[in-house]
């Protein structure tokens, strides 16, 4: 995947809501690694679909982006969240 494609499109539809990783709606659900592992379901087993689902479906105030985004542009910004999950943002 391509993660600076996955920086555009946080950039332009997810950093309304997580900017810098975090969660301006509830600030225990941020996207760092920890936040994701304790409440993200199936992450510790399969972190980029577990993302990938996530942005499909939404999840309660979340919207879904399922036909709004690609699947390929939904599995860059999985991959460009895991990626700075994994660095720390
Ligand atoms: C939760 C990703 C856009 C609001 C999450 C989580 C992920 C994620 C991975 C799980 C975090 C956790 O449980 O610790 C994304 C991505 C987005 C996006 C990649 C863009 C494609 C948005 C937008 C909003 C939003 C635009 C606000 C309108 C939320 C909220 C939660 C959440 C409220 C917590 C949901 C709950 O468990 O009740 N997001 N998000 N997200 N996101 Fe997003």
């Amino acid at each position: 995947a391509e993660t600076s494609n996955g920086a555009k499109i946080f950039e332009a539809n997810c950093a309304s809501c997580h900017i810098g990783g975090g969660n301006i709606l509830i600030s225990q659900k941020t996207l760092k690694k920890e936040a994701l592992s304790k409440y993200l379901e199936n992450y510790n087993s399969d972190s980029i679909e577990a993302i990938i689902h996530q942005v499909q479906n939404g999840k309660n105030a979340m919207p879904a982006f399922k036909g709004k985004l690609s699947a390929e542009e939904i599995l860059d910004v999985a991959a460009y969240v895991f990626q700075n999950a994994e660095q720390g943002w």
